[in-house]
């Protein structure tokens, strides 16, 4: 079966193939992005950019849960001026990358957008989801009017594709994807991480310096696959499913639920040429049940599956 056959367009992005780099995970270095490009994912999606530099939390940032982790980093970055001239390597090149973006408000988010818009890459990913950073993620991205404004005034500073990143710890998830499609988002990306709070026994204080942070890898999945089963029966636009991806398995659930591409963020700790495999995965599996496109499917979960065998 050709490669061809998992091309997708996701919100007017083309992807060689459904697999991408989730946010942040390996911090702000553009290299890792590259390396995610060089060993076979289709998109990749940069650590989320703030208008201003910033350290992020004293350690420990990360704690290993059961299947998973939890972290709380505190959206470490070089602030947009000194990413955007890291973003100089790539001018020309066309590459399917993606710039995650955070702020305080519309005025933050716009401000990073026009200082790194003349850059050469396919698209934003705004992250109102972060869990566990005060002022910025869920603060605003619980709340739908706030959601329309951001993407409003982003939207209004760039051509480029806007993804809006969803958090699940909201039972208004469909709400909030409603004002942010609505306010001209191209694309949902469902989900962020858990909130989550780990205790370490040995001190009885929190295992983490911030205390609260947010829960990722196979653990989240099943809620994860929710929003995307939920946000595809509600909207039109692309989904990338984002939450506990480490195989071809996962990533079919997510395609089956909905979505359109998946990230994967935690199972690259523990390999980073995770792209590949999933990708063959994807094509054996179609060959299997006589899919000759990947689109076939987006959903089929909705519509009564597929064929067994
Ligand atoms: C260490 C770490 C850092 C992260 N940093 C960001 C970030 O900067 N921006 C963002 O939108 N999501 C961030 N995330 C969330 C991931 O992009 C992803 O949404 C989440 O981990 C669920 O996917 P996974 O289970 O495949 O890791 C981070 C996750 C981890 C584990």
């Amino acid at each position: 079966m050709s490669v061809e056959a998992i091309q997708v367009d996701v919100g007017g992005i083309r992807l060689s193939n459904p697999t991408m780099l989730a946010s942040g995970i390996h911090g702000s270095a553009l290299s890792k992005v590259l390396y995610a490009l060089k060993v076979g994912a289709g998109g990749a999606v940069t650590k989320s950019i703030g208008s201003r530099p910033r350290e992020g939390y004293a350690e420990p940032t990360l704690v290993e849960a059961e299947a998973g982790m939890v972290n709380a980093a505190g959206l470490p970055n070089p602030g947009a001026r000194r990413f955007s001239e890291e973003l100089v390597q790539v001018r020309g090149k066309g590459l399917p990358i993606v710039v995650s973006v955070f702020g305080g408000d519309e005025g933050e988010f716009a401000e990073v957008v026009r200082t790194l818009d003349a850059g050469d890459f396919a698209g934003y990913e705004l992250n109102l989801s972060c869990p566990h950073v005060s002022g910025v993620g869920i603060e605003i991205g619980h709340h739908p009017e706030m959601v329309s404004e951001v993407v409003k005034s982003v939207k209004a500073n760039t051509e480029k594709p806007v993804f809006v990143k969803l958090s699940p710890n909201t039972e208004k998830l469909v709400e909030v994807a409603r004002a942010a499609v609505d306010s001209g988002a191209d694309g949902l990306t469902a989900v962020n991480t858990l909130r989550a709070f780990p205790i370490d026994v040995d001190s009885g204080k929190p295992a983490l310096s911030n205390g609260y942070g947010g829960l990722s890898g196979g653990a989240v999945r099943p809620v994860a696959l929710r929003c995307v089963y939920e946000l595809s029966e509600s909207f039109d636009v692309s989904i990338v499913g984002c939450g506990g991806v480490s195989n071809w398995e996962d990533a079919v659930q997510f395609i089956l639920a909905g979505a359109h591409a998946v990230q994967v963020g935690t199972a690259t700790m523990k390999k980073f040429e995770i792209f590949n495999d999933i990708n063959v995965g994807i094509l054996s599996y179609m060959e299997r049940k006589g899919v000759r496109r990947l689109d076939e499917i987006v959903g089929a979960a909705h519509r009564g599956g597929v064929r067994p065998g």
